[in-house]
């Protein structure tokens, strides 16, 4: 099969960007979306033109980093998958594909496709972990955790960050991320004792990110490679309420 691709080219943050026209010729419907850019790339590079700068990892739709636009959707046209585990297969013979970049502030571009997505890990640092002791692993079982919260919890530990709940809200929000990466600890035991710091940094880092706010349109969710529920971003919001109370009255002298 043969697609042309209008693809977002931008030598970094500075400097402004265009769409250039390219040929994907000969390819498999097999292949990956992220194939397709390789051989687009190879013909680039065979032509001594500089290859589209598109980030990926693990191709296997774990790590988050293929992140970007294909016909104005995250991640492309189906549901529940990432960049690289879209195939070509999904597109017809002689269609053109739009390729650019998430657009948000907080995802400044580096180059091409690529952008910076450090606000994600920033957020993350704030509060998105467990402080426990190191040492031997405990014995499995050793906290008793009911399955229906269990399952939550690793719903919400799908997320992989990759940013397409940024890209796809209106108002460029990182609800969903921060509801996922919040909740799957705040759920757990473990997650108890830092649960409200927890909330609260993560969202001050959020904001602080300059991510704009929730108006509950849900795009987050539909274009979440994982199908990530909004649910967690009302549990959010009903932690933050509390954390926020708690701390007002802890704050508050004697
Ligand atoms: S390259 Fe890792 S999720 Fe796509």
């Amino acid at each position: 099969m043969n697609v042309k691709l209008r693809v977002w080219r931008q030598k970094n943050s500075e400097t402004e960007g265009r769409f250039e026209t390219y040929e994907a010729k000969n390819l498999n419907p097999n292949m990956s979306f992220l194939e397709m850019m390789d051989v687009v790339n190879e013909d680039l590079t065979d032509a001594g033109d500089e290859p589209i700068a598109f980030a990926h990892d693990c191709r296997e739709g774990i790590c988050g980093t293929c992140s970007c636009m294909i016909d104005g959707k995250p991640h492309g046209p189906e549901s529940g998958v990432a960049t690289c585990q879209t195939y070509m297969r999904t597109f017809k013979d002689g269609d053109t594909i739009t390729v650019e970049p998430f657009r948000a502030k907080a995802f400044p571009i580096v180059k091409d496709l690529v952008t910076d997505r450090a606000a994600f890990d920033k957020i993350q640092q704030a509060g998105g972990f467990i402080t426990v002791r190191t040492g031997a692993a405990p014995d499995a079982n050793s906290i008793p955790i009911g399955k229906e919260i269990a399952d939550l919890a690793m719903d919400a530990a799908a997320c992989i960050g990759c940013g397409a709940c940024v890209a796809a809200c209106k108002n460029a929000s990182a609800m969903l991320f921060v509801s996922a990466k919040a909740g799957q600890l705040n759920l757990l035991p473990q997650g108890q004792p830092e649960k409200d710091t927890r909330v609260l940094k993560m969202v001050a880092a959020m904001d602080e990110a300059g991510f704009g706010n929730c108006t509950n349109q849900y795009e987050c969710s539909a274009a979440c490679p994982k199908l990530i529920s909004e649910e967690f971003i009302s549990k959010l919001n009903r932690d933050f309420v509390g954390a926020t109370l708690r701390s007002a009255v802890k704050a508050k002298p004697l």
